[in-house]
């Protein structure tokens, strides 16, 4: 017999080191956009596991990649060659217009990547005081000790100093701040095209303007981190294509293997000529389970017209979204690109998240009064259409103070 929802909470209460607040459900089953929980109440999913299931749970065509690697090698490590990460890796480079890549296994990994190759760089030229980072402010980058150290929420960062010395944070509303903080020891400017955790916020074309001229005149290597950006969420490959970036290192992750963890740093050939064997590495990274997985979600977005579809159902998205602003007031902003949304409440967010899932929805909080959505791109209008009525009412009880 399958576990109830509180034989699993208790277990869990017992064991896990209780570093997440989850939320009273626990999934057992999907498909497409719907999972479905322990007593088979099925739920949309406008999470997909924070951006990582782009082509939707139990995708035919994945599964069955997954399935045939499984049984044949899933991992040999990095001592060896496998067929799967020259095919993963030249996808990725045909999409970014960097031609290398390193293979990690989260988000925070391939940063991490970009933060030594960025430091190795200057390194092995022999400027070897050249090792600062600029970063944003409400940006995100992972929990690891270099990603944290690039992070701005004092409160992930405070119980765990000291971090990384040599970080400068910028306002990304402020250009010139960011001129001004760049010097001859910054190794790198690190900032994400869209920052996701912290609120679905675009950088502005000033502010993509200024990197862009202040790497230019100094040198200064771009780490775009398109850890949730990238990968057709927002209808382009990455989105520092849409702003005009030109970064020497991207951090990839979530959707990258469909749900199978596998991160990557791509890295321009100037940088990689800087790079000697022994730098980094990783037992798993890259791996065959891992590279098949992404070299399929790769073909997917890239021979299947996904990021059409992900402009056509975002345009849609965003007209049903902002249509639904104007019904309930205490949505102020509908904010984000494509299939990466953000609604700015002027209050928590939670009640909301909770009050959808009553109904059958799933929805995520960030930056404490906004709504996230990154649905699986394989969305339909019509399931998009179903999604924003349930907001309709979720918004409406909870704006009574009523809470399903
Ligand atoms: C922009 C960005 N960078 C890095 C990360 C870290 O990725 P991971 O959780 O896979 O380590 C995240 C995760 O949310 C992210 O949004």
């Amino acid at each position: 017999m399958n576990p109830t929802l509180d034989d699993i909470t208790a277990r869990e209460s017992r064991h896990i080191v209780q570093t997440y607040k989850r939320q009273p459900v626990a999934f057992v089953r999907g498909r497409g956009v719907s999972l479905y929980d322990t007593e088979g109440r099925e739920y949309l999913d406008l999470v997909s596991g924070i951006g990582v299931v782009a082509l939707g749970h139990a995708h035919p065509g994945l599964t069955a990649a997954i399935a045939d690697q499984a049984a044949t090698l899933v991992h040999t490590s990095n001592l060896y060659y496998h067929p799967f990460q020259g095919d993963a890796a030249a996808r990725l480079a045909a999409l970014s217009g960097l031609p290398r890549v390193f293979f990690s296994n989260s988000g925070a990994e391939a940063v991490e990547a970009c933060l030594k190759f960025a430091r190795r760089y200057w390194f092995t030229q022999g400027a070897k005081d050249r090792t600062r980072f600029v970063a944003l402010q409400g940006g995100f980058a992972g929990r690891t000790f270099g990603a944290l150290s690039v992070t701005h929420n004092d409160h992930y960062r405070a119980p765990f100093a000291p971090l990384l010395e040599g970080v400068t944070f910028v306002d990304p509303a402020d250009p010139a701040a960011l001129v001004a903080a760049v010097n001859d020891k910054t190794a790198a400017i690190i900032a994400e095209p869209i920052q996701g955790e912290g609120g679905i916020r675009p950088l502005s074309a000033p502010f993509a303007a200024a990197i862009n001229d202040v790497c230019a005149r100094t040198g200064t290597l771009y780490i775009a981190d398109e850890v949730q950006t990238g990968l057709g969420r927002t209808g382009y490959p990455f989105y520092f294509q849409a702003l005009g970036l030109k970064p020497d290192l991207i951090a990839v992750g979530k959707a990258l293997g469909g749900g199978i963890p596998i991160g990557a740093a791509l890295v321009s050939e100037r940088v990689a000529a800087q790079i000697s064997a022994g730098d980094h590495g990783s037992t798993y990274g890259g791996n065959l389970l891992g590279t098949r997985a992404a070299a399929f979600v790769l073909t997917e977005l890239m021979e299947r017209g996904l990021m059409d579809h992900v402009k056509t159902v975002g345009a849609h998205f965003e007209r049903r979204l902002r249509a639904l602003a104007l019904k309930h007031p205490v949505i102020q902003e509908v904010r984000g690109v494509g299939l990466m949304r953000g609604l700015q409440l002027s209050i928590d967010a939670m009640p909301i998240v909770d009050t959808a899932r009553g109904h059958g929805l799933l929805v995520n909080r960030t930056d404490e009064k906004v709504v996230r959505m990154l649905p699986p791109l394989t969305i339909q209008a019509a399931e998009i259409d179903r999604a924003v009525d349930m907001l309709d009412t979720v918004f409406a009880s909870v704006a009574q103070g009523v809470q399903v």
